[in-house]
């Protein structure tokens, strides 16, 4: 793939995520502060001069938010769509920004033909390939890649509980260890991450999603799996408590196991908030600066972003509508790209822009 933009400025753009992302500091060295950063559309990018502008003044990484997911590279066994992806890595490229990918194996974003898939020799075959294929195409681009995404079911019932879906039908926890092996053998100098959700709050269900995590982790790293950080996506709902002792024994073990961590796709969920702007404004930062709180006391998180940057587009409403019709608030930037009281609270735990 050629790219057309300066490709030295996007490498050094490239290069400092890596730096940022802890590849050259060893773990448990405290992270000086966290590289910030969003998941991009690729339409909007070029169909948006505003928000492409918020984006490249603000963000030192970009993540496609879905346009390197098997659903929009993948349209059939023999093909790859690597448009929309390659629209958002030449935008980094422009800009000198990082970038990340996401993800190369998630059971919420899988074309239907997939469903077929059952043999353990093809679902290793097409598994491998497609990591091959797409870590390669961006390799020394993508400084950091969530390789699997969501692996623990929303609900576990034991800590051996795994997502059903393609892959773990086929291979159970092997296709984890696969898709690792994989991305590390097609870049040897992409950083690796585990991405997860819900794992901040007080209640049985988040404190088992965290055992199961961490059983995965602990099974990834005792095998000598190339793994290098644990992604908490962070998509905070304010009205639940925090769980300042399940979160922090969690990420210490995390630590202890020589992983980072890193703050992948931060939003807050507003729904049930007041519909007053200051004041659901105001709820949303605490939200967040409470999270980061706890996240920072012991592990600094190396990179802060959030799942977009602006109100203006935001996956939130897809699930999580307010009863009174008011459009979701929960990004830093508000629908006019305005700064919100959330940017300020990032800018706290996130290094200056260069
Ligand atoms: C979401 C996107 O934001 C939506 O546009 C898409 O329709 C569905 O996926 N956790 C993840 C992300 O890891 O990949 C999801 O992104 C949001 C939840």
């Amino acid at each position: 793939m050629q790219l057309q933009p300066d490709r030295r400025s996007f490498m050094a753009g490239a290069f400092s995520s890596a730096a940022v992302l802890g590849g050259c500091r060893p773990a448990g060295a405290a992270a000086p502060t966290a590289a910030y950063g969003c998941a991009v559309r690729a339409d909007m990018l070029d169909r948006d001069r505003a928000y492409a502008a918020a984006v490249a003044s603000r963000c030192r990484t970009v993540v496609p938010e879905s346009a390197l997911k098997w659903l929009d590279l993948r349209p059939s066994p023999d093909r790859f769509d690597f448009a929309n992806a390659d629209r958002i890595a030449a935008f980094a490229a422009r800009h000198g920004l990082g970038l990340r990918g996401h993800t190369l194996a998630w059971y919420g974003a899988m074309p239907a033909w997939t469903e077929a898939v059952t043999a353990r020799a093809e679902a290793q075959r097409l598994l491998t390939d497609h990591i091959e294929t797409v870590v390669s195409r961006y390799r020394g681009l993508i400084g950091s890649w969530d390789v699997v995404n969501e692996p623990i079911p929303d609900q576990p019932a034991s800590r051996d509980d795994l997502r059903p879906f393609a892959w773990s039908r086929a291979l159970g926890l092997d296709y984890i260890s696969l898709a690792f092996r994989a991305a590390a053998a097609a870049d040897p100098a992409a950083r690796l991450v585990l991405n997860e959700y819900d794992l901040e709050y007080l209640g049985e269900r988040y404190a088992a999603r965290r055992a199961g995590l961490l059983h995965v982790l602990r099974r990834l790293v005792d095998g000598g799996v190339p793994i290098h950080a644990v992604g908490l996506q962070a998509h905070l709902m304010p009205d639940r408590p925090l769980d300042r002792d399940g979160l922090q024994t969690f990420l210490r073990e995390v630590r202890a196991m020589g992983l980072n961590v890193m703050v992948t796709e931060l939003d807050v969920v507003d729904a049930t908030l007041p519909g007053d702007v200051a004041q659901r404004d105001a709820r949303v930062a605490a939200s967040a600066q409470a999270f980061l709180t706890l996240v920072a006391e012991v592990s600094p998180p190396t990179d802060i972003l959030t799942w977009g940057i602006s109100d203006r587009y935001t996956w939130v409403p897809m699930y999580f509508t307010r009863s009174d019709g008011l459009p979701n608030r929960p990004l830093p930037l508000d629908a006019d790209m305005n700064p919100k009281p959330l940017m300020a609270v990032i800018e706290r735990f996130t290094r200056a822009s260069p």
